[in-house]
């Protein structure tokens, strides 16, 4: 783990040069484990009043070209003791997620009652500060609380899912201007049949169709999204997506775009994975696509800078083939490498002093406007 640097100025100006790494390995592609370890981070890393990363505003570059630039956000949020973390996610970001806030066990532990309290304050931060809030996630086969598997009939289960959706939607409504309705249905099985959850194995297939009709219903101007992981490049996996997705366009289920988790690591090839080819198939069904919580591990055992360059380069290509597609969001899952699910492979575009990375100045130059 580094240090953090004395000479700033310097250093991101070095970070803002050229990067000219050409991009090497194979697919990749496959979603690692959670990192096993945080890092510890010395105490002297807390240093409150120091300015936020760079120079430069990734939140203005991504403003200028319309994008949504976000990042998924915890408890730091609210952690007196980071005032960087706030401080990074108000500069550089026009977008925020909750990180876990408003999944189903977050959200509605208690069968009889929301407990809104912590989503709120986060939805409530980020309009304050002029963000724009996704909304993750309505229905995911993780993260429920134990009530939802004691339902044992469809009917029990199909409207205690309506319920979750409505109440959570309307509760939101015009705030939450985008929903990841439906989280990780389909599976890595051969064939990529939908997962198995309470929802199909209780409700059937049409789970999906009633979450997307009961989160319109709530409300008809939020953009709806289904949000995947390895479904990124042209493979199996995204292929059952298209053919989802597709079939719910063709029973006019209201679905108004796909998010493509992009979960990498430093040996992912986003041209060799054609991810621009996939990414549009969907835009030319006529739905948005976002890549909605980009993270890209190093690999232990390898050269740091090299690591450090490549993971750069993943983040700049994958920008770059979202933009090429005008895709409508590209969103870091998390702010800093400390604050990362996958702490252990860094795999974010600050690190864990709030330091800018090659990564970060990756995704400047892609944003900064063309012929700069
Ligand atoms: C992860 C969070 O980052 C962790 O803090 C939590 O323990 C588990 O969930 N796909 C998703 C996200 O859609 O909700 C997951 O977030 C990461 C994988």
């Amino acid at each position: 783990m580094r240090m953090r640097s004395v000479h700033r100025p310097l250093k991101t100006a070095l970070l803002l040069a050229p990067l000219t790494l050409g991009v090497a390995g194979a697919g990749g592609g496959t979603t690692p484990p959670a990192a096993p370890a945080p890092p510890v981070r010395p105490a002297s890393a807390v240093q409150p009043g120091r300015p936020a990363g760079s120079a430069v505003s990734l939140r203005a570059l991504a403003d200028a070209r319309g994008l949504l630039f976000g990042a998924a956000v915890n408890h730091t949020l609210f952690d007196p003791n980071e005032p960087d973390y706030a401080r990074t996610l108000n500069r550089h970001f026009n977008a925020v997620v909750a990180e876990n806030a408003m999944k189903w066990a977050g959200l509605h532990n208690n069968r009889e009652a929301f407990a809104f309290g912590f989503a709120d304050a986060i939805v409530d931060t980020a309009v304050k500060n002029g963000q724009t809030v996704r909304g993750h996630t309505l229905v995911w086969h993780d993260s429920l609380p134990p009530w939802v598997y004691t339902i044992q009939t469809r009917e029990e289960l199909l409207r205690a899912m309506q319920d979750h959706v409505t109440g959570v939607v309307t509760h939101f409504r015009g705030r939450v201007r985008m929903w990841d309705v439906v989280n990780e249905a389909v599976s890595d099985a051969p064939g990529h049949p939908l997962r198995s959850s309470p929802f199909l194995n209780l409700i059937g297939p049409d789970f999906i169709d009633e979450a997307f009709r009961a989160a319109h219903a709530a409300d008809p101007d939020a953009k709806l999204y289904y949000n995947d992981y390895n479904t990124d490049g042209l493979n199996g996996k995204s292929d059952a997506v298209y053919e989802l997705v597709r079939g719910m366009l063709v029973r006019g289920v209201p679905i108004h775009g796909v998010g493509f988790q992009a979960h990498l690591n430093t040996d992912f090839d986003v041209r060799g994975a054609q991810v621009q080819a996939n990414l549009q198939r969907f835009r030319d069904l006529g739905l948005d696509v976002q890549m909605t919580e980009v993270d890209v591990q190093l690999r232990p055992g390898r050269p740091e800078a090299g690591e450090l360059a490549r993971q750069a380069a993943v983040y700049r290509d994958l920008l770059r083939t979202c933009l090429s597609v005008k895709c409508a969001g590209f969103v870091t899952w998390g702010v800093t490498d400390f604050n990362s699910w996958r702490a252990g492979g860094r795999p974010l575009i600050f690190d864990d002093v709030y330091d800018p990375k090659p990564a970060f100045a990756a995704l400047a130059q892609e944003l900064a406007p063309p012929g700069r």
